[in-house]
């Protein structure tokens, strides 16, 4: 079935003709009640998407979509361990990572295995690792307590464990430094190195496949620096594995016990909630990592049972596609007013553009529509001053989603109410415009608004409430995959370009000429190699 072609895609296409002229001032005006309407509060974050430009009506036809696409039996086929990652014939099971009562994860009734045993087992394997760290048990090979951790991982193995671990910092161990290096580039490694003593260092290499190259690159590094002060045997001592290939951890030295496994029924962008998630843990301890995982786990509990009406994940996603395919966004702007969430925006990014950035459909048939917007963002208020003067007045329309906490974790007085202050004013001028106050005479400084926006507010940023936003997102993604009809657990696109920099390698590196490359890459080879030739 290809969605575009059923009734209920075909009724909402008919009723966004009615809606695009409508503007949010005439909704709100109309409507006394529509932020109780358009609004929900679960587990104590608020979803305001009253600023939306959509009417009771609109939610009904998206909700009709839903059903279309039979989006509860997806959710059920998900939690029930089947493989809906069809292309790769995997389940995707990250909400068991987050399970924390004593039944099985999926339900005995699913038909599936149970892998809470193994589950448990990590678990309790991270704490005894998390705890032997933050108390200065775990020594070096010279003795000295380890006090640096360096994650080496680069997508869903690096961007989680920076997001969460910068985003919880006020939990941040004192006398612990946790670094994220990604990058190929020895720009991102080297300054790291350089501030640190080999001596009291411990990397931990997370990589699913243990094949990534920028990873692979950073551990073989990380392992000379380590290896020239402290000598081969000793520096395999200071290097844990996070993996699904524990074969080739271990041929790179690591010790047996040192790998954490990293299932294959986990996808990298889901995977913060795994040992994925030990620089989180190392950092603020397994107490608090424990209420991440409660966090998430109270988003699964509530998308399994909220009707799609009032069911926050379904409504991010039901909003994000009546935006993209029938009001016409081509870009979805994330912008928290929270500077610990400075990594959200490239977070999920990679959670939603390599999960839902396809063109092809499950069957490999065109979905016929647009799929994931190019997710953007930045950290509000900085953000005012870069490059809101275009969502005000550049004529393009750009939903954005705002997050802000009612407490900051920092300390300053006369800081936080201002940050909320701008929030919630950017939401308002974006919906409404410079008509707010009557400000409509002078063209150049009309805000014509009907942006529209979502807010969500916490009370404070705990693990507890990241974990709940961060499985809202997951969530909102599944739910937009499943309505599009595309796996969001797969990303071949990102294949072609690994193949192709294997073929440039030795052209660049000046061992072998350039064959089979276009002129202008062949150019640019050209170019390079003279430069650094001549060095
Ligand atoms: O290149 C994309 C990707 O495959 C992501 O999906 C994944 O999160 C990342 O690379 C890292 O992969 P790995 O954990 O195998 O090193």
């Amino acid at each position: 079935m290809n969605i575009t072609e059923t009734p209920a895609w075909k009724a909402l296409a008919e009723h966004a003709g009615e809606m695009k002229p409508r503007h949010l001032r005439e909704l709100f005006a109309s409507d006394p009640g529509r932020f109780s309407r358009f609004s929900l509060d679960v587990e104590g974050m608020l979803f305001d998407y009253s600023k939306q430009r959509i009417a009771p009506k609109t939610l009904d036809l998206l909700v009709a979509l839903a059903d279309a696409a039979r989006l509860g039996t997806q959710i059920d086929a998900l939690f029930s361990g089947a493989p809906v990652n069809r292309s790769e014939h995997r389940a995707a099971l990250h909400m068991a990572l987050r399970h924390l009562d004593d039944s099985p994860f999926p339900s005995s009734d699913s038909g599936f295995e149970d892998v809470m045993p193994q589950v448990r087992a990590l678990r309790e394997r991270m704490g005894e690792l998390v705890r032997a760290i933050r108390d200065g048990a775990l020594r070096g090979a010279s003795g000295e307590p380890i006090r640096a951790v360096v994650n080496l991982g680069v997508g869903g193995s690096g961007l989680g464990p920076k997001m969460a671990t910068q985003a919880l910092e006020h939990l941040a161990h004192p006398g612990l430094r946790v670094f994220h290096v990604s990058n190929f580039d020895d720009a991102d490694l080297w300054p790291v190195l350089d501030k640190l003593d080999p001596r009291s260092t411990l990397f931990i290499v997370t990589s699913k496949t243990f094949t990534t190259q920028e990873t692979l690159t950073n551990a073989r590094s990380a392992r000379d620096w380590l290896l020239s002060a402290l000598g081969a045997e000793a520096a395999m001592e200071q290097f844990v594995a996070v993996t699904g290939n524990a074969e080739a951890a271990q041929a790179f030295g690591i010790r047996p016990d040192r790998v954490y496994p990293f299932w294959e029924w986990v996808g990298g962008r889901f995977s913060l909630w795994s040992a994925v998630g030990l620089p989180i843990a190392i950092s603020i301890g397994m107490e608090h990592f424990e209420n991440f995982l409660a966090g998430g786990a109270a988003m699964d509990r509530h998308f399994r049972a909220a009707p799609f009406s009032a069911n926050l994940p379904v409504l991010m996603a039901l909003i994000g596609i009546w935006n993209t395919n029938f009001l016409g966004a081509s870009t979805h702007l994330l912008n928290p007013y929270c500077q610990p969430l400075c990594w959200l925006p490239g977070y999920l990014q990679q959670l939603e553009m390599e999960s839902n950035g396809k063109t092809l459909g499950d069957d490999a048939d065109p979905v016929g529509a647009d799929t994931a917007p190019v997710l953007w963002g930045g950290i509000g208020s900085d953000t005012q001053h870069a490059y809101f003067q275009l969502l005000h007045q550049g004529g393009r329309l750009i939903p954005c989603d705002f997050i802000a906490c009612a407490e900051s974790e920092a300390a300053l007085p006369g800081h936080h109410e201002q940050l909320l202050a701008n929030c919630l004013a950017q939401a308002e001028a974006l919906a409404f415009g410079s008509a707010v106050l009557g400000e409509e005479e002078d063209p150049r400084k009309r805000c014509p608004g009907n942006q529209p926006s979502s807010v969500f507010l916490l009370p404070r940023l705990g693990p507890f409430q990241l974990g709940l936003l961060i499985a809202a997102y997951e969530h909102k993604v599944f739910t937009q995959g499943a309505i599009w009809g595309i796996n969001p657990f797969d990303q071949w696109g990102v294949e072609l370009g690994k193949k192709l920099a294997r073929r440039l390698l030795p052209a660049i590196a000046g061992t072998e000429m350039p064959t089979g490359s276009d002129t202008s890459t062949a150019g640019l080879i050209a170019w390079l190699r003279a430069r650094i030739h001549e060095r």
